[in-house]
């Protein structure tokens, strides 16, 4: 793969293509991250960035945008999350750290013939994090994150869904990244429908052999809030499995000091993590948010910790409405 690259390097520059040539540059650094090379892979695109701004204004080919038939099912780009970006728990934090760790060596395990583990699920209560971990993941590894839109996968392309699947699959090989198959259980969920005997039933099952077969350089990670749908041939097909669970306080008070910080954030975190209790993560970012706008809308450029406290509470009630409006106690 790397000759390829290479060769297309050689050809942008005798053409003089500058933007054929930075985007060769860029898939190098992509295969170097996905054999494990993250420092050459960081120095490769540092080098890239400077490039692009000296030397041309053309617009900056972002790589990692796939384009022509895949263009529609797949979106994504080069991420800047990192592992300091999220609140986890103690275990799933060493299950991604050590994902990260495993698939940094992969040119040295694969010398032991053995391949980094490269296959998660993720499920858990909406809010919690799943995708920002699979962002992460990108983010820590310098892959791109390429979410596979299954709405349009299944509905725009209704009886080729399959073969797009496999599409997706080989695109795994030719370009490395973090493959995210958000809302997962509606690919999977078939497989046990015995109602639907059809084209959902179908992909369920090329899915799983496409798992099975895959020996590619890229991450793939399966999100859902529906663990219960998955069947055990399903969850088999994982290597990793990460539970991503509601927030404790300890966990809220954590999110508010690393969104709050840089606002000047020293009391109050841990009032509000109290009145937090029983939000999800996304909620409670957005309460921060909300601290942040009163702050702003009042003139002043430190936070005080009524606004946090209020956001809170507001975010509470919200959460009670919601829980009255769908029914529940
Ligand atoms: N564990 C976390 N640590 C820090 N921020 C978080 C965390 N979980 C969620 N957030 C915040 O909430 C937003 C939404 O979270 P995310 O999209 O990752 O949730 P999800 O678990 O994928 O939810 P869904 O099941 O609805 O897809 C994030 O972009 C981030 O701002
Ligand atoms: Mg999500």
């Amino acid at each position: 793969m790397r000759a390829d690259i290479i060769r297309q390097l050689i050809q942008a520059h005798a053409d003089g293509d500058d933007a054929g040539f930075r985007k060769a540059a860029l898939q190098l650094a992509a295969a170097e991250s996905a054999a494990g090379h993250t420092r050459i892979a960081d120095d490769l695109r540092r080098q890239v960035a400077t490039l692009s701004s000296g030397r041309s204004r053309g617009s900056v080919v972002d790589i990692a945008q796939p384009r022509g038939e895949l263009a529609d099912i797949l979106e994504g780009g080069h991420r800047d999350e990192r592992l300091r970006d999220i609140v986890l728990s103690d275990s799933a934090e060493s299950e991604l750290t050590r994902v990260i760790k495993e698939n940094r060596a992969r040119a040295s395990l694969e010398r032991h013939g053995i391949q980094p583990r490269r296959k998660l699920l993720f499920h858990g209560a909406p809010g919690c994090g799943k995708t920002l971990a699979a962002t992460v993941l990108a983010g820590e590894m310098g892959l791109p994150l390429l979410t596979v839109r299954l709405a349009s996968l299944f509905s725009r392309f209704l009886g080729a869904t399959a073969n797009h699947l496999r599409s997706i699959f080989s695109e795994m090989s030719r370009r490395p990244g973090v493959y995210l198959f958000d809302e997962f259980d509606s690919i999977a969920q078939a497989r046990g429908d015995s109602n639907d005997v059809g084209e959902l039933r179908r992909v369920a099952t090329a899915f799983l052999q496409l798992m099975d077969t895959d020996g590619s350089p890229s991450l793939i990670v399966a999100a859902t809030n529906h663990p219960e749908l998955l069947d055990r041939a399903v969850f088999r097909r994982f290597d990793v499995v990460v539970p991503f669970e509601a927030p404790s306080e300890a966990q809220i008070a954590q999110l508010v000091r690393l969104r709050l910080e840089p606002h000047g954030i020293d009391q109050g975190a841990a009032d509000a993590a109290r009145l937090g209790l029983g939000l999800s993560y996304a909620d409670a970012a957005r309460a921060c948010d909300d601290a942040i706008r009163s702050m702003v809308l009042d003139g002043r450029d430190k936070l005080a910790e009524e606004d946090l406290v209020a956001a809170f509470q507001a975010a509470r009630r919200r959460g009670d409405e919601q829980g009255q409006f769908h029914g529940r106690s």
